[in-house]
């Protein structure tokens, strides 16, 4: 490599750009940790409220802390008029992602002071987002199917509440029984954070130009919308729904390869040994599958990844997306929604980064090689 000719890393493959206190992703021993501890522990010991707390201060909260820190998300949920006209005066063909970027933007616009480099203020700009994230998906999956709106409920928790905004049941009923709330629960903590993916990087690099939070999140909201990266688990189920029949799992998979087709939910750029959180939602998607009596996924699930295993010659594994996509088609949540789903659950991701870029800020602008025509000198005018 000479000094004309510097090293390109396309898609910044494998390039260190900062250090995080966030989460660390070691992939040659297969491990995730947020703040120090392996994500597998916090989805079993840990409720997304505590673990959204800890990803933004740094410690799990004690008891008194947690209440205190749910009562507030708790009294942050409801959106106003304007909000809920905005919604509703949307498009119904545009995707549930669009909604999203501009309902967040609008409540950006209703802040007089977004532009804050308050830690504190940038917390609280947090906590109402994952507050009001939730409610603002509920409404658009009920005004899609036609049905009214549901009020939050300021009793139920973070999953709890969510699953009775979309589908109107009390904890205990079948759309919301505590093995849907606790898989779902599973799901967001899982989804929660993971170090510089891409639209955590997007939300750092519009943070490095000293812009607001709002625009650093409806920009990551536009980087997780793209297929390759959280699209990839809406992808997911309209594969498994195009397949239809384990009996077809095999052939179908095995002519994607050898058309040389991505199939969606397997592969990682940083895991090439197996995605560290997949063992979890694994499981997780057995259990709904056998409670709701949808046992065809699994199967499906199982020949898939067998024959990408055995037929690949870098033995390409599933992705968190691939438990995912089927786990929440069982839940009853439709497909277009899967990733903003995904959203209600990174947010906390992407604003513990967001304080971090703010608190130790450098602007991110890399460079890049020309490779256009030589300079030359506009010609003289011809006409
Ligand atoms: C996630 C992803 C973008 C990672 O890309 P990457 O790090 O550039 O992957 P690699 O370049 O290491 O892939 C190596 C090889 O495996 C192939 N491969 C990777 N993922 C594949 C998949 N899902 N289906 C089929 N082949 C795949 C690549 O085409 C490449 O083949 P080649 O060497 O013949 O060109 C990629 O695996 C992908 O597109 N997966 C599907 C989308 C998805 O599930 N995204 C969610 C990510 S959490």
């Amino acid at each position: 490599m000479s000094e004309n000719t510097p090293e390109i890393r396309k898609g910044l493959y494998g390039v260190v750009v900062d250090e995080t206190a966030v989460s660390k992703v070691v992939p040659e021993t297969n491990s995730l940790t947020y703040r120090g501890y392996p994500v597998q522990e916090l989805a079993r010991y840990c409720s997304f409220e505590e673990v959204a707390y800890l990803l933004w201060n740094g410690e799990l909260p004690t008891q008194e802390e947690l209440i205190r820190f749910s009562a507030r998300e708790k009294a942050l949920r409801h959106l106003d008029r304007h909000l809920i006209d905005l919604i509703m005066s949307m498009p119904l063909s545009c995707h549930p992602m669009d909604v999203l970027r501009t309902a967040i933007s609008f409540i950006g616009a209703q802040d007089p002071e977004a532009y804050t480099k308050n830690s504190e203020h940038i917390r609280r700009t947090a906590l109402e987002l994952m507050a009001k994230i939730p409610t603002i998906i509920a409404l658009d999956i009920r005004r899609r199917r036609g049905e009214g709106y549901i009020q939050p409920s300021r009793k139920k928790g973070f999953a709890e509440n969510f699953l009775w905004m979309v589908f109107g049941e009390e904890e205990g009923s079948p759309a919301n029984s505590r093995a849907d709330i606790e898989a779902f629960d599973k799901s967001l903590i899982l989804y929660a954070e993971h170090s510089f993916n891409a639209s955590t990087f997007t939300a750092r690099v519009i943070t490095s130009t000293m812009s607001d939070t709002y625009s650093a999140v409806v920009g990551a909201i536009g980087a997780l919308k793209g297929p390759l990266h959280g699209g990839a688990n809406e992808a997911v189920m309209h594969n498994f729904i195009e397949v239809g029949d384990p009996a077809k799992t095999e052939e179908w998979t095995l002519n994607k390869l050898k058309n040389k087709e991505l199939v969606m939910g397997f592969g990682h750029r940083v895991y090439k040994n197996g995605d560290s959180r997949v063992p979890t939602m694994e499981a997780a998607f057995r259990e709904l599958a056998k409670e709701h009596g949808q046992e065809q996924w699994v199967e499906m699930y199982e020949i898939m990844a067998k024959t990408m295993y055995d037929n690949t010659s870098i033995k390409i594994q599933p992705n968190l997306d691939f438990p995912t996509g089927p786990a929440y088609h069982i839940l009853g949540f439709d497909i277009e929604f899967f990733t903003p789903i995904f959203v209600m659950s990174r947010i906390t991701g992407w604003t513990a980064h967001i304080v971090e870029q703010n608190e130790n800020n450098s602007l991110i602008r890399p460079l890049s090689a020309y490779n256009g025509e030589a300079q030359r000198s506009v010609p003289p005018k011809q006409f």
